[in-house]
């Protein structure tokens, strides 16, 4: 088998399918989780989709010691893929010294464990750090604007912390992904995306109103400056997004960065608003959707969409899968979990 690679938060919902992706690369998945918003049957799943179930250690790595013992004794990992963070918005707001904590605590007990050592390092950003971009679509070169919430501000402090960090430890090689709105479940429908309560983002709401847990979803305003009045968004399928990841462990392997330090952009490049993805959801789906118009969600971003020049020339890498792939592989998932609940 090819190098460890340390997945943390591999049982969440994009560490899952990026598990999947490093092992159909060849690579040897290991995952660290605290399954604080994970389930551990999602190790069961994988191992029905790649054959075997990965190394599994259940910890928290804001724990320092625990952290350091665990990397001080496994130098065969040759790489780190950091999911494991706290993301709900709303939540960040009620929460905000536990969002800190968790998210730089973790980050800084995996970068300290590793003073002094070789290591390829991804970090999970998000476009959230260009707030409302002045330009679409959207560069690696745009400013980053003041977070909106706590947890905006944890991934665009965490984007500092590992600057500074690489500009004066070269031991560290590190790529950042901002990712646009991931979204969609793998073909076998055995793994996918498991909001606990009341889901706050768009296609898990569609596909439980869909599928009857929600009686209605509202779409959060008709009358902005797109060509619908609803807001747009870059949706990216998660295998994809997770194929993204594969490939930044490459370029770091093979020695490609340009710095040790870098930032890609991980989304399709294509703009999509709310009614055209209730619109490919029907279509591709065959299910009709009892949406209605409300008002505007605090705190909404326009529109937002990426450039994927950069990360198309450097990680050899470009979206493949489209909106009508991703509604129905996530209806299939929502099927399944309906029938197999977690
Ligand atoms: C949200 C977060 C962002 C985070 C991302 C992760 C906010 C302000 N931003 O982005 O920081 O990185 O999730 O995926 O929460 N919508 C409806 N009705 C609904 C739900 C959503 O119309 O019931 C619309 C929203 O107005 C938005 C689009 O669907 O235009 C996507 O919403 P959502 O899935 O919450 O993602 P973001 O707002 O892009």
């Amino acid at each position: 088998m090819g190098n460890k690679i340390l997945v943390t938060g591999g049982t969440g919902f994009i560490g899952s399918h990026t598990v999947v992706e490093l092992y159909n690369a060849g690579y040897t998945p290991v995952i660290v989780d605290d399954l604080s918003n994970s389930s551990i049957k999602i190790l069961d799943q994988i191992e029905k989709i790649i054959g075997n179930k990965p190394e599994f250690h259940q910890f928290d790595l804001c724990d320092e010691a625990k952290t350091a013992d665990f990397i001080n004794s496994n130098p065969d990992i040759k790489g780190i893929i950091h999911f494991a963070a706290f993301k709900a918005v709303g939540e960040s707001v009620q929460k905000p010294l536990e969002y800190y904590r968790n998210n730089f605590f973790s980050l800084i007990n995996l970068l300290t464990s590793y003073k002094g050592k070789n290591i390829n390092f991804v970090f999970s950003s998000s476009c959230t750090v260009y707030g409302q971009p002045d330009v679409l679509p959207v560069t690696e070169e745009a400013p980053v604007k003041k977070a909106e919430s706590p947890y905006g501000n944890t991934k665009q402090i965490a984007e500092e912390i590992l600057a500074e960090t690489a500009a004066v430890s070269k031991n560290y090689n590190i790529v950042a992904l901002r990712y646009f709105n991931p979204v969609g479940a793998h073909k076998s429908a055995l793994i996918g995306e498991l909001p606990i309560g009341i889901p706050q983002n768009l296609i898990p709401f569609v596909t439980q109103t869909a599928i009857g847990k929600r009686e209605k979803i509202t779409v959060f305003g008709d009358d902005y400056n797109t060509p619908d009045g609803s807001c747009v968004r870059d949706y990216i399928h998660v295998v994809d997004l997770a194929k993204a990841h594969v490939a930044a462990i490459k370029r770091m392997e093979e020695g490609k960065s340009s710095d040790n330090y870098e930032v890609f952009n991980i989304g399709t490049g294509k703009g999509t608003t709310v009614l055209e993805i209730i619109n490919a959801f029907e279509k591709s789906t065959g299910e009709k959707l009892n949406y209605t118009i409300g008002p505007r969600r605090a705190g909404d971003i326009e529109k937002v969409y990426g450039d994927v020049t950069k990360s198309a020339e450097a990680l050899g890498w470009r979206a493949e899968l489209n909106v009508d792939d991703m509604m129905k592989s996530a209806w299939e998932w929502e099927k399944y979990i309906n029938e197999n609940p977690f």
